[in-house]
């Protein structure tokens, strides 16, 4: 059996056992912050298991894209994957362990076809009802073996949630294959067993502190890794040999020239860059970017993981993006995610691949000067930490740094490495607990009926309320100043999703008032309106009147209708590859993230801005269409947001006709382009690779930003004395001004340093009719004396020149002699030695020029008298 066929295989069965199929969700999970990224089959059924949602079905089967990053460091070995697809049947208080145990044994012995001999069994210490049930199918007493909380008993996934002892079923692939010893069994990691499904009787709920509590209902949550039973159903030890992994090995193989199976460290960066970019691939078609933190710095450093394992056996450049290609292809029809967005993650790979390739090489240079300060020390052993922070700042693998290291006769510090890891593991764990542990209180919304959402079309309906809950409980009324939750029948109040800001607005009841400040959607698709009485009284069950401001609204439509349209305009002006990633719609202003690979040029931004107030301008037609299936919407060309999931029917958004923009979106909207007045972007900016932001404000928010640009220019133009039309020439002409004025100043100060040396002169005697000058220059440098000493010169014609001056309290000495003396026998060097002598100082110099310093500043004076005398001796 090909994968293919395993996948569908198991549906099938399932399928048969009246259990209904349900379609993988994202690796990033839904409104889940305790999780960082998808882990489990189990974590989209997290709300049913503790009773907060209702299940479409008691039986449920999927096929789960899963991430584990606790096994990132592993990767390389033959049994560890980061990503790979869980198998799994889930039963929401439907049938128990036997169930589970009875369908498992069936679907693995009877549609796999897995001899019996070669399977094992575990199961939690004291869970006698599950040994009876295996041994009631006929398993031999001693190969059910029993295991202790770390090996049998499952979850939470996250800090908090549902879990429950398990039972596994062990593939033996036979004592030829393991360590021979007696204590081996399942369990052992020497190879020779292989765990291929876990059943877990989820009966728990876990909360923060640890503490036990007994679920709803019983339940059960199973999941078999695909990756782990093809390579048994193909006879293999490992998934890498089989259909899954080898055309991808292939790959790598060939682009590094070694052949596969060879040699082990080859080997195992082969599978490394191999399996990386396999997941790579996944993470980014589900949303996820690069970034330094969470879920984006989990695919940062597996990125570079495999680009520095590739590195080593001879790949360079942008090889990660090839890698994912035969990813995509091998996979893309069972996810059409990865095929629908494939030029959008192999650019981010590309990108980030890149930019990695300046980091990598800077982090090489930093462990050259890392070997070099070792060696310098006289140590053999880079210390942990060195190694780790090349690791954790650079990518760089602690193996890759112990090769390098290797080359220069060093070894590492694998303990010092290890403690740092055990803190990052730490770091680690406390982020897969990402987000405040806080719980909302569970209330049971479940119990209620759904909330009936009618704001699409109505502003104001007249609804009942159902529910009133004051400090996280149900309360029959509540009055006057008390901040509460209130949930209603029907509701024309638009919650908070896709990245459009809530509605606020007035609840009226019989004898009292709600202000409406928040309205949240609770997944168990009841709408929660936040907010505060603010006078009189309001009781469970009456009728109110339900009114969202319209204004607010409004404004908030302007911005998610121009939102569309930017998303048009950009892909008009920019080309098809813009993708929106990301948006945030509120009343003010609107954000939208997409996928470009530069900065947009201010003319592209200018387009794009055109573009868009000529759709304005048209006043086209927003036409919504309900409940289209999904197939026909996206047939239709309607962009779907990146990473998001879809249900089966969805609402397409379509704008002008001809289409300008056709969407699937959930959001509120205008009826027509032209209530959107006009838009103006106000930035755009980078926020990772490959992702840049809009900011821009439309309606009102449009009309503010102008009125307040504009003052400003008027408030300029008062103050320069102008209107705005001249605003220009009158700034133009000021610049002009101050340049003339600064050349001015400049001149001036020449013309006075002129003066100061012109100065200078007056101390120039002539001795036996040699012009000679021996004085001081105060506040300056040799360099200026050296310049000075070569204007006098100039000046002076023929003549000896001797400077002087006072640098770090200590005295300094230039001399400097005309050609037609030193024919005459004068010599600027020695002159100023025997200057310099005087201050109890040395110097010397060619017979043009010399230079000298001494050491007592106090006789600086007699010292250049000197010159007058050293040159009448001749
Ligand atoms: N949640 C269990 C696991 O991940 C079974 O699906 O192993």
């Amino acid at each position: 059996m090909n994968s293919d066929e395993i996948r569908d295989s198991f549906l099938q069965y399932f399928i048969e056992k009246g259990h209904k199929l349900i379609k993988s969700s994202s690796l990033i999970p839904e409104d889940d912050p305790t999780l960082l990224l998808t882990a489990a089959g189990m974590v989209q059924f997290k709300p049913y298991f503790i009773g907060e949602a209702v299940p479409p079905s008691t039986r449920m089967t999927s096929c789960q894209k899963c991430f584990r990053t606790t096994d990132i460091e592993s990767v390389g070995d033959m049994h560890h994957l980061t990503f790979f697809e869980m198998l799994g049947n889930f039963s929401v208080g439907d049938y128990f362990k036997k169930g589970a145990i009875n369908y498992a044994w069936e679907y693995v012995t009877e549609r796999l076809c897995i001899d019996p001999e070669q399977l094992w069994i575990t199961i939690f210490l004291d869970d006698d009802e599950a040994y009876e049930c295996w041994r009631d199918i006929g398993i031999p007493a001693d190969k059910i073996v029993r295991h202790g909380e770390k090996d049998n008993f499952w979850g939470p996934a996250g800090d908090s949630g549902p879990c429950g002892p398990c039972s596994e079923i062990y593939y033996d692939y036979g004592v030829v294959s393991g360590c021979g010893k007696d204590t081996c069994a399942p369990g052992c990691d020497c190879g020779r067993f292989l765990e291929i499904w876990n059943l877990v009787f989820m009966q728990y709920y876990q909360d923060v502190q640890g503490n036990r509590s007994l679920l709803p209902k019983t339940n059960i949550d199973t999941g078999m890794g695909l990756e782990r039973v093809t390579a048994v159903m193909q006879g293999k030890n490992t998934f890498y040999d089989t259909d899954i992994f080898r055309p991808i090995i292939n790959k790598v193989s060939d682009m590094c020239g070694y052949k596969y199976g060879n040699d082990e460290k080859i080997d195992r960066a082969i599978r490394i860059v191999a399996e990386h970019g396999r997941s790579i691939s996944f993470l980014i078609g589900d949303g996820v970017i690069p970034s330094n933190d969470g879920r984006g710095y989990v695919l940062r450093r597996i990125l570079r993981r495999a680009a520095l394992f590739g590195k080593t056996i001879g790949i360079d450049g942008a090889f990660i993006s090839e890698v994912a290609r035969t990813a995509i292809s091998l996979i893309g029809k069972v996810y059409p995610e990865l095929l629908e967005n494939e030029a959008f993650i192999l650019n981010i790979v590309k990108v980030e691949e890149e930019k990695f390739s300046q980091t990598c090489t800077t982090g090489l240079n930093l462990l050259d000067v890392v070997i070099e300060k070792v060696k310098q020390s006289k140590k053999a052993v880079i210390p942990g930490v060195e190694v780790f922070k090349l690791y954790d700042t650079y990518g760089f693998p602690k193996e890759l740094t112990a090769e390098v290291a290797a080359e220069h006769g060093l070894a590492i510090d694998e303990r010092g490495f290890e403690n740092e890891m055990e803190k990052q593991r730490e770091r680690a764990r406390a982020s897969q607990k990402m987000g405040d542990a806080k719980k909302t209180p569970m209330i049971d919304y479940a119990s209620m009926p759904e909330t009936v959402f009618v704001g699409y079309k109505e502003l104001s309906h007249k609804p009942k309320i159902i529910g009133i809950v004051v400090n996280g409980k149900f309360v029959k009324s509540a009055s006057a100043g008390e901040q509460i939750e209130i949930i209603l029948d029907e509701t024309p109040f638009y919650a908070e999703k896709g990245g459009q800001v809530a509605d606020i607005g007035v609840i009226a009841a019989k004898r009292g008032t709600i202000e409406v400040a928040d309205v949240v959607w609770a997944k168990t698709n009841h709408v929660i309106h936040c907010g505060r009485v603010t006078e009189g009284t309001i009781e469970f069950g009456e009728n109110v009147l339900a009114e969202v401001d319209e204004n607010h609204r409004l404004d908030i439509a302007r911005n998610h209708t121009a939102t569309h349209l930017l998303q048009a305009a950009l892909r008009c002006v920019l080309g098809e590859h813009v993708k929106q990633t990301g948006s945030f719609v509120t009343s003010e202003r609107l954000r939208f993230d997409f996928s470009h690979f530069s900065s947009v040029k201010s003319e592209e931004l200018l387009s794009v801005q055109r573009y868009v107030n000529e759709w304005v301008r048209r006043d086209v037609n927003v036409n919504v269409i309900e409940d289209l299936p999904i197939e026909q919407a996206k047939a239709s060309g309607a962009l779907a947001f990146f990473g998001e999931k879809y249900g089966d029917k969805v609402r397409v958004l379509k704008i002008g006709d001809p289409v300008i923009s056709v969407e699937l979106c959930g959001g509120t909207h205008l009826e027509r382009t032209g209530q959107i007045g006009y838009f103006h972007i106000v930035s755009e900016s980078s926020i990772g690779s490959g992702i840049r932001r809009i900011e821009a404000v439309t309606g009102k928010g449009a009309e503010n930003l102008i009125e307040k640009r504009l003052s400003m220019l008027d408030l300029l133009a008062e103050q320069l004395g102008t209107n705005i039309v001249d605003i220009n020439n009158r700034v133009e002409i000021i610049l002009n001004d101050l340049d003339y004025e600064k050349q001015r100043v400049a001149q001036y100060e020449r013309e006075l340093s002129m003066v100061q040396i012109e100065k200078l002169l007056d101390n120039t005697k002539s001795i036996n009719g040699v012009n000679t000058l021996g004085v001081k220059v105060p506040d300056a440098s040799v360099d200026i004396l050296r310049e000075v000493g070569d204007i006098l010169l100039k000046r002076m014609g023929s003549a000896v020149v001797v400077l002087g001056t006072i640098r770090d309290d200590k005295p300094q000495f230039v001399a400097k002699v005309s050609d037609d003396l030193i024919a005459k026998g004068f010599h600027a060097g020695n002159i100023v030695r025997e200057v310099a002598r005087v201050t109890g100082g040395s110097g010397g110099g060619r017979p043009e020029m010399g230079q000298a310093g001494g050491k007592d500043k106090t006789k600086i004076d007699e010292a250049l008298q000197l010159v007058y005398s050293l040159v009448k001796k001749g």
